[in-house]
């Protein structure tokens, strides 16, 4: 029986690489995301939801989609996630924050909240959050992304705790940089706050990563695939980074 995969966030970037490869496994996918444009570039096979992946009424109806047409759900990616402000914490706008975290942590709450009694009823399961680098270090200039980052650990922990005694699995992926716009948004944004420029902040990061390199999307859905995976049996409750090593979250450039 082919596994049911949701993805958040799935319409780009590093959750399209999660559908993509668990598609690519035989798996039936339905992935969400704000925007439409992204969904109609995704194939015609795919479940697709248009919305907010922080809205409760979106993610109640992905949910009860998911129960008309799936019956349950095995996989689930609380993928969906937004870099916020680059600013120091003192001029960092309070609804950016709470927008920040709302999209992080929030949606991957929902996601979970969600899931979990379709997943108890089934008894088996899993749920993979896209945390990031920034949730295992600070980052100067990225409080609310890092503040929403640390707290989907602690979510993940938790979930892991609750829902392993009912056969479910709980696990964090902790990104580094990613190669794609995303990451050429937040370098640039950097350098404006840095007074210096893009080149100098990418050298910068990858100066501080022993492997010396950024990864890319399908490094990270190789990992969720792996972890949704039998091979994965007994991985529950931990954050793995797939980041080359990060030794220095903020070389001082
Ligand atoms: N790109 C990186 O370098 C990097 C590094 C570490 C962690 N992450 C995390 O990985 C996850 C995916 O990041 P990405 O780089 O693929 O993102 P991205 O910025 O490339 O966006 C991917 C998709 O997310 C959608 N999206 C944005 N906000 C949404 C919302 N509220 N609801 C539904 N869809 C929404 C966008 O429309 C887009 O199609 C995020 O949680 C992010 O924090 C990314």
């Amino acid at each position: 029986m082919s596994k049911r995969v949701l993805v958040t966030a799935g319409g780009s970037g590093i959750g399209k690489a999660m559908a993509e490869t668990f598609a690519a496994e035989g798996a039936r996918v339905l992935v969400t995301d704000m925007d439409e444009s992204a969904l109609a570039g995704c194939p015609d096979s795919w479940l697709k939801m248009t919305g907010d992946a922080s809205d409760p009424g979106h993610m109640r109806d992905v949910f009860a989609r998911i129960a008309d047409e799936w019956g349950g759900i095995d996989v689930v990616c609380a993928n969906a996630g937004i870099a916020g402000p680059t600013a120091l914490v003192e001029d960092v706008e309070p609804e950016d924050f709470r927008r920040c975290v709302a999209v992080n942590l929030e949606g991957a709450f929902l996601a979970a909240k969600f899931a979990a009694p379709m997943m108890k009823a089934q008894k088996s399961g899993v749920i993979l959050i896209t945390s990031s680098s920034a949730g295992l270090y600070g980052f100067p200039n990225r409080a609310p992304y890092a503040s929403a980052k640390w707290a989907e650990i602690g979510l993940m922990k938790t979930l892991a705790m609750e829902l392993g005694p009912h056969g479910i699995r709980a696990n964090a992926i902790a990104p580094g940089c990613v190669e794609g716009p995303r990451i050429d948004g937040v370098i640039a944004r950097e350098a404006i706050a840095k007074g210096t420029t893009p080149e100098i902040i990418r050298a910068g990061y990858e100066a501080g990563v022993s492997m010396r390199s950024f990864v890319t999307a399908q490094d990270i859905a190789n990992m969720a695939v792996f972890l949704a995976s039998d091979g994965a049996r007994l991985v529950s409750g931990q954050v793995i980074a797939v980041d080359g090593h990060t030794e220095n979250p903020d070389p001082k450039v």
